[in-house]
């Protein structure tokens, strides 16, 4: 069954964290619905991944928290992830970008550059999540990038065109609602399908270091329901969780 919902958005010119915020609503507020949406033009304290700092310039992105009660149970929860990706790739290619992957977890990239950056947050009760905030930076207009951050790449500097942050998100909540339904019908197959044949550097002979620093090659294969990387390496297939294996770019 499909829960009905509508999006309900919350726009502010400047905060810290579209996430931070999120959670700290949330946490005041149980009975907070799902569908709504917290929408900045800059962020004072964006956050990546594993406490990195998220780069974005006034009023050129998109950056976004996004409420969902997906009723689903902790050891399944990378399929948020999954989702999530699969609606910016499509939002992507709908814009003609080609060549859009899913680096693992959840980096969207266009061949070998960062496009947008996903964070979620979970929060639990008992055994289920009950909330996820689904935290999305999507670059549009940016030209220079100055932090440190790997490869960053923009809508604008792949088709030197500029895009509107506000139409973008109504675009992006259409995306999501897509493979959220799907989530919400249990096509999971379906949706682990499509995860895999958009992971980057999916059957490539490719060069990683694992969590003692130690560099080795293998082909990236899959991704197990609970999220860990499958790499078929000369040993054998071995599972990785996130921040045991970094990629050699
Ligand atoms: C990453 O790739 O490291 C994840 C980046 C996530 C950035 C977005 S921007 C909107 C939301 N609020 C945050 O503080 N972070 C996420």
């Amino acid at each position: 069954m499909i829960r009905r919902f509508t999006w309900d958005i919350v726009y502010h010119e400047s905060l810290d964290s579209t996430n931070s915020l999120m959670y700290d609503e949330v946490s005041k507020d149980k009975s907070i619905s799902e569908g709504y949406v917290i929408q900045t033009g800059y962020q004072t304290s964006g956050r990546g991944q594993i406490g990195n700092v998220w780069e974005s310039k006034a009023d050129q992105n998109l950056l976004c928290s996004i409420l969902l009660k997906p009723e689903i149970t902790v050891d399944h929860q990378f399929v948020i992830s999954k989702i999530v990706c699969l609606a910016i790739v499509d939002l992507l290619n709908d814009y003609d970008i080609d060549d859009v992957r899913i680096k693992w977890p959840n980096d969207i990239y266009v061949r070998d550059k960062k496009i947008a950056g996903i964070l979620i947050q979970n929060i639990l009760q008992g055994k289920k999540v009950k909330f996820s905030i689904v935290g999305i930076g999507l670059n549009l207009n940016q030209d220079i990038f100055d932090s440190n951050a790997p490869n960053p790449i923009s809508l604008k500097l792949l088709v030197n065109k500029k895009y509107n942050p506000d139409h973008l998100l109504l675009v992006l909540l259409d995306k999501l609602l897509e493979f959220y339904n799907k989530l919400q019908l249990k096509k999971i197959s379906e949706i682990d399908h499509l995860y895999k044949f958009l992971l980057y550097r999916r059957n490539q002979r490719s060069s990683f270091t694992d969590i003692n620093d130690i560099s080795f090659y293998g082909m990236i294969k899959d991704v197990s329901p609970s999220g860990q990387l499958q790499i078929l390496t000369d040993d054998g297939v071995k599972k990785f969780a996130f921040r045991e294996i970094k990629y050699v770019l």
